[in-house]
């Protein structure tokens, strides 16, 4: 049998940053309205401004880390625009993203009260494309400057008395494209000068976090390391899997099982991205001092039809479900370097885990992942050897199964495995070395399903959802496993 996941359980390769189960949310299509924010008055049941049922459903993943404004908006975002008395406050074109009236409802109080609410911590972006040294200066000031200033008086005037506690804050997005289509030698030198007026206030902590490069810009990273790598906390990368090609990506639906395949290919290469893109940051940082952060990943298709092209709408199937369990073990894998990642978007934006009409409201695929994987936030990840059948199309290899597992702090063992193949089953066996003798109580579930763009829809909301899985055997002290094509699994195993 050539899928083998070979478990040392008392060797641990270092801790998964719960933050890499971050998430994103801009102001971008019907992600911030409609999706998280419906306003006080809203017949749609709401906790000051933010609709329930996506707040109870995102309670439930325990998000840790949530950024905002953007993404390209937010090099275009004024973020004074957004407090105060919200009927005056200004109103303006979201030229990035359909064009769209912003009427900046949803502004720092909005977004750092649902942070609140869901006990994760803010990752703001900061305006580095379009907006001034003194503007980001005085944001950082207004939240978390707790003496006399005038920011901190403002801030007391719109109603918030003490300052908030922020620790992750972004110089810019995407400087080398809709930030400012700036070269990196430029960007490195306003990042160091943004970056002196990011203020430390009392007891506050701030970490920064550079933009990094798009995909495999291997220029950019090593100007911005070699240039302000002492400056900075973090570096961002930012990669989507699209199958096909940018301009024609391909439905989230009705898609052919090259496509399938082309997905995972997509996918899969965020492991070639962050290996040499950390090689890089090895050179310049060895101690590892600066984290990598994947702030934006995920599947990016053509829009659902008849929405919005600027609005990034698209559904979410098994498919989706898979390659966000492939990239977590990456970036489990790399643990080592990327201390967070963000997937784009939380609700109604690309690879969601949240999708809504009206009043209506469904968990995604990829949400149940993200579910099913909590157990691995800041476990340790435990010392593996995969070996795994290989997966073939047209000419084209990929591994065929993905598997993950660490140890939690009660010493309870989670065990994560994808099948990507789109028609066949695996054979995994598991053998856990370290704690022989000792024997395991066993539980898992699976999410997987019949068709390969199998999704939720509003009409059918529990099409696809975890289920109990019991299709494992132990055979001579190892445990052999039974997957499900196209499936995601977790066991756990507890030792008795
Ligand atoms: O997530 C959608 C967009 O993708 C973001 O605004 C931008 O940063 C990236 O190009």
């Amino acid at each position: 049998m050539a899928n083998r996941l070979l478990i040392n359980t008392d060797v641990t390769n270092g801790i998964i940053d719960k933050n890499i189960y971050g998430h994103f949310a801009e102001h971008l299509g019907r992600c911030i309205y409609e999706g998280l924010w419906v306003g006080e008055e809203s017949p749609i049941p709401n906790v000051n401004g933010i609709r329930s049922d996506v707040l109870e459903a995102l309670k439930k993943l325990q998000i840790p880390v949530l950024r905002w404004p953007g993404g390209c908006f937010a090099d275009e975002y004024h973020w004074k625009d957004g407090v105060g008395p919200r009927e005056s406050r200004k109103r303006m074109v979201n030229t990035h993203w359909g064009g769209v009236v912003e009427n900046n409802h949803f502004g720092t109080h909005e977004f750092l009260m649902l942070c609140e609410l869901l006990g994760c911590e803010p990752y703001i972006s900061g305006n580095v494309g379009s907006g001034t040294v003194q503007e980001m200066s005085e944001w950082v000031e207004y939240m978390t400057f707790d003496g006399v200033s005038p920011m901190a008086e403002w801030r007391r005037q719109n109603g918030r008395e003490e300052s908030w506690p922020l620790k992750y804050f972004g110089v810019g997005n995407e400087n080398w494209g809709c930030g400012g289509n700036m070269r990196p030698e430029y960007y490195a030198d306003l990042y160091r000068q943004y970056q002196t007026y990011v203020r430390n206030y009392g007891e506050n902590r701030i970490y920064k976090i550079a933009c990094g490069p798009n995909t495999d810009d291997y220029r950019w990273m090593e100007v911005l390391m070699r240039e302000a790598g002492r400056f900075m906390d973090a570096i961002s990368l930012h990669y989507y899997a699209v199958p096909g090609t940018w301009t024609n990506k391909g439905a989230a639906t009705g898609f052919t099982e090259e496509e399938w395949f082309d997905t995972f290919v997509k996918a899969t290469y965020m492991e070639e991205l962050i290996t040499k893109h950390s090689a890089i940051m090895d050179r310049y940082d060895p101690e590892k001092r600066v984290a990598l952060i994947v702030d934006e990943w995920g599947t990016w298709y053509t829009v659902e039809p008849g929405t919005n092209p600027g609005f990034l709408y698209q559904q979410n199937t098994i498919r989706d479900a898979l390659v966000a369990g492939v990239t977590l073990h990456i970036f489990h894998n790399h643990c080592d370097r990327v201390k967070m990642a963000n997937i784009a978007q939380l609700v109604n934006v690309l690879q969601s885990v949240i999708l809504t009409e009206g009043e209506k409201m469904l968990l995604t695929p990829t949400y149940h992942v993200f579910e099913m994987f909590k157990v691995h936030h800041d476990a340790e990840l435990l010392c593996s050897h995969v070996s795994s059948d290989s997966y073939e199309m047209n000419g084209r290899s990929l591994p065929k199964t993905s598997m993950s597992a660490s140890k939690d702090a009660q010493g309870r063992i989670h065990v994560s495995l994808c099948n990507l193949d789109h028609r066949d089953g695996a054979e995994v066996l598991v053998d856990l070395r370290g704690t022989e003798g000792g024997s395991y109580q066993v539980h898992g579930r699976e999410l997987t399903a019949d068709a390969l763009d199998a999704r939720n829809t509003f009409e059918q909301p529990e099409a696809v959802k975890p289920s109990e899985f019991q299709s494992f055997a132990w055979e001579n002290g190892r445990l052999r496993v039974t997957l499900s094509p196209r499936s995601v699994t977790v066991l756990e195993l507890v030792c008795e």
